[in-house]
């Protein structure tokens, strides 16, 4: 086990009826609040008016910059680093789901420099300072309402990339369960996949040293497995939203890849960034049909441990099988998952994604000539090898809608 430094900084305000602190939790850092969020959900759930009303009790003067959309634009970023510098701006407050949470993160750390916030993504500009950020969060999925990354999109370029920088964490964050019960199920089965990779990018990893810390991420792997499903059937079950958002920050606050070696080297995330980066797809989708075909593709005797790991302590396939047996099986027992219980389509042919567009998806998934380093290294030939595999059905026996 490698040295590490653990610094999660996020206050949290977990379950219902919080709100009554968001005035002062404001407050502390001035008066003046840039309220972002995105296409309407919040006002059509009622949380944008009870938002402003605990705003206006304490005085503080609002700004808006909304209709951030998934998949955020760097045009939107750029709209609030001007109303922000203008106004002078004390302090963001998103409220949404990871794609206005980003944003509001990029604008905060675009309003302390004078150059363009893209410069942060294409010329790797550093974040040394941001306005502080506090967010509601009304989707479990991203963990951006914990962690110290976003990712933008740039429509012109073509391109999706995802950064991080400590200055980017929230201040304070509001985990409400019961603001997730209006997710619509595709979007609470995106989420369920998406906190599922965030945990399995970690965990899918040569370094055999952190047992106490593999032992929670199976936990909350078993988390999403248990309780999505009931999400979907019963929207409003607390029990089940409120798991969900808890595994949503815990999968990505800096907590599981402690001293673990490449941790933060991950799979699945570059090659999926590069499919909504064209397509516009929902993150968590791309990831679910991405991470069956990756895991089959990196299963071999330097993996089997892994999987039989995974195999047997999240899906409980009996440990007295054939190691690769055991490895094979919890690979479809994954897919079933995200295919058949959470009804997710299954191939790039299913939503959309075209065979001319994988040169250069493969070539920027790998950062140009450099490999992905995960639990397997991955250059460019094998990325290609694994779109070519999500064209198909993965198990053409599968039911898929
Ligand atoms: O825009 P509104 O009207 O709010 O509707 C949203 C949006 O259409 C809707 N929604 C959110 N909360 C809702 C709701 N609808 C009804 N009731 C509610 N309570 O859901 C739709 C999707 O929202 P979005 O914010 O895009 O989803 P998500 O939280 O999955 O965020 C996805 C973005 O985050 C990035 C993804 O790549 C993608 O761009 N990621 C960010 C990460 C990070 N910050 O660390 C890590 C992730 O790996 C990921 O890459
Ligand atoms: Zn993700």
């Amino acid at each position: 086990m490698d040295n590490f430094i653990y610094d999660i900084p996020t206050k949290v305000y977990f379950g219902e009826n919080q709100l009554g602190h968001l005035g002062d939790e404001l407050g502390r850092f001035g008066k003046r609040v840039l309220l972002v969020y995105g296409g309407g959900s919040i006002k059509k759930s009622g949380l944008y008016e009870q938002v402003v009303n605990e705003m206006k009790k304490s005085g503080l003067e609002i700004f808006e910059l909304s209709g951030i959309a998934p998949n955020p634009r760097i045009d939107s970023v750029r709209q609030g680093v001007k109303l922000c510098k203008e106004n002078k701006i004390d302090v963001l407050l998103a409220v949404g789901g990871g794609s206005t949470i980003d944003a509001a993160k990029f604008v905060a750390a675009g309003s302390c420099v004078d150059f363009d916030a893209w410069d942060f993504f294409s010329k790797s500009a550093p974040i040394k300072k941001t306005l502080p950020i506090v967010t509601i969060l009304t989707l479990a999925a991203t963990g951006s309402e914990m962690d110290d990354g976003g990712v933008i999109s740039n429509p012109e370029t073509r391109e999706k990339i995802g950064l991080g920088a400590p200055p980017l964490r929230p201040k304070v964050s509001f985990l409400d369960p019961t603001l997730t019960y209006s997710v619509s199920r595709y979007q609470t089965a995106c989420g369920a996949v998406d906190i599922m990779s965030h945990i399995m990018e970690v965990y899918f990893n040569t370094d055999e040293s952190l047992y106490m810390l593999d032992c929670i991420a199976e936990g909350l792997l078993k988390t999403v497995i248990r309780y999505a499903p009931i999400a979907l059937e019963k929207p409003d079950d607390y029990e089940a939203r409120a798991n969900l958002m808890w595994a949503s920050s815990w999968a990505l606050n800096g907590f599981l890849p402690g001293g673990r070696k490449h941790a933060m080297d991950w799979s699945c995330h570059p090659m999926e960034h590069e499919l909504s980066a064209i397509y516009d797809i929902t993150h968590g989708l791309g990831l679910a049909i991405l991470t069956p075909r990756w895991m089959k593709y990196c299963l071999d005797e330097t993996t089997l441990s892994r999987f039989v790991k995974f195999g047997t302590n999240v899906f409980g396939i009996d440990p007295e099988s054939e190691p690769m047996e055991i490895a094979e099986k919890s690979i479809e027992m994954l897919s079933k998952f995200f295919f058949e219980t959470l009804g997710l389509d299954d191939t790039f042919t299913k939503v959309g994604i075209k065979k001319e567009d994988f040169p250069l998806m493969e070539k920027r998934a790998c950062g140009g000539d450099i490999l992905v380093n995960g639990v397997k290294p991955l250059h460019q030939e094998d990325i290609e090898k694994i779109y070519e595999m999500c064209g198909e059905p993965f198990y053409p026996d599968f039911a898929t809608p």
